[in-house]
C-alpha cells in the first residue's frame, strides 16, 4: 500500500513503508506540463510506485526522473521508467551522469550544472551539487523554487511510519536516529567533510518552508532553521566518532 499525499500545491509524497527495515520510501511526484518524479524507487517496488503515480497522472506523460545520488532506493528502478514513460529522461548531476548513470541508463542522461535551473511548467527547480551531502560524490538536491519545497533526499532521515507531513520537530528525530546508528553496520552514513558546513548554510540560505524527506514525514515549518540544526547535530556526532577513533588509533 502507497500512501499518496499532496505536500504542496501539485508535489506528491508517494511513501511505501518497508516493516522488514522499518522505515519509509518517499518518491516525490510533481504534476506539472512536464511531469517530475525524485526518487525512482528500488526495483522490486516499482509495481507499487508505479500505481501510486497512475493515481495522480499518466505514468507514461513522466518527462523527468530525477534523483539525488546512485543508490538502489534512490535510481534502482531507472530503467524501468524509462521503459514506461518514452519521452523521459534520466536527470542528474555531472558527476553521477558521467561516473554512472551513462554507463547504467537505457538512455543518455541530461546532466546539471550546480543551479542550473529546471523549468518544468508552473514550477521551477533549481539543481544544487551537493557532494557528500547527504551522501555519495554524485549527490545533489532540487529546490523547488515557486512554493519553496527542498527535495532532501536522506537528510534528516527518521526511521518508522510516521505521519506524511509534521510541524514537529524533525531534527529531534534525525538526531536521535544518528546516534541511534552509531554502532550499527550502516553507521557512518553521512561523512562531515571540509564543505559540510558550507553546502548545509547554502541550503539554508534558500529559506525552504517544506522539507520533503525521503526516509520520514515531510516537515513544515522553517526550513532554514532545521537546516542549520542538523547541521550542528552532524557536526556534534562527527566530532563523538572522530574522538572515538582517536582514542582507539592512541591506544
Ligand atoms: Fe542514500
Ligand atoms: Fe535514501
Amino acid at each position: 500500500m502507497t500512501a499518496i499525499n499532496e505536500i504542496a500545491p501539485d508535489l506528491f509524497r508517494l511513501s511505501v513503508y518497508v516493516p522488514q527495515f522499518d522505515m519509509q520510501f518517499n518518491h516525490f511526484l510533481v504534476k506539472d506540463d512536464e511531469p517530475l518524479l525524485f526518487h525512482t524507487g528500488l526495483r522490486g517496488m516499482f509495481p507499487d510506485v508505479r500505481e501510486a503515480v497512475s493515481q495522480v497522472i499518466d505514468p507514461s506523460r513522466l518527462r523527468v526522473i530525477s534523483f539525488s545520488h546512485f543508490e538502489s532506493d534512490e535510481c534502482g528502478a531507472l530503467n524501468d521508467w524509462l521503459k514506461v514513460a518514452p519521452e523521459s529522461q534520466a536527470v542528474c548531476s555531472f558527476v553521477g551522469a558521467v561516473v554512472m548513470v551513462n554507463d547504467f541508463a537505457d538512455r543518455p542522461p541530461r546532466p546539471l550544472n550546480d543551479d542550473e535551473v529546471l523549468n518544468i511548467g508552473r514550477h521551477r527547480l533549481r539543481f544544487l551539487a551537493t557532494p557528500h551531502v547527504p551522501h555519495a560524490w554524485d549527490a545533489g538536491l532540487f529546490f523547488e523554487e515557486t512554493d519553496r519545497t527542498l527535495l532532501c533526499s536522506d537528510l534528516f532521515f527518521h526511521p518508522g511510519d510516521p505521519e506524511p507531513l509534521t510541524e514537529s520537530d524533525v531534527v529531534g528525530r534525525a538526531r536521535e536516529s544518528i546516534i541511534g546508528s552509531m554502532t550499527s553496520p550502516l553507521a557512518k552514513d553521512m561523512p562531515y567533510t571540509p564543505y559540510t558546513a558550507q553546502t548545509m548554510q547554502r541550503l539554508a540560505a534558500l529559506g525552504p518552508n517544506t522539507l520533503a524527506l525521503m526516509h520520514g514525514s515531510t516537515y513544515r515549518g522553517d526550513g532554514r532553521n532545521a537546516i542549520l540544526d542538523l547541521a550542528s547535530v552532524i557536526k556534534e556526532t562527527h566530532g563523538r566518532d572522530e574522538a572515538k577513533a582517536e582514542a582507539t588509533a592512541g591506544g
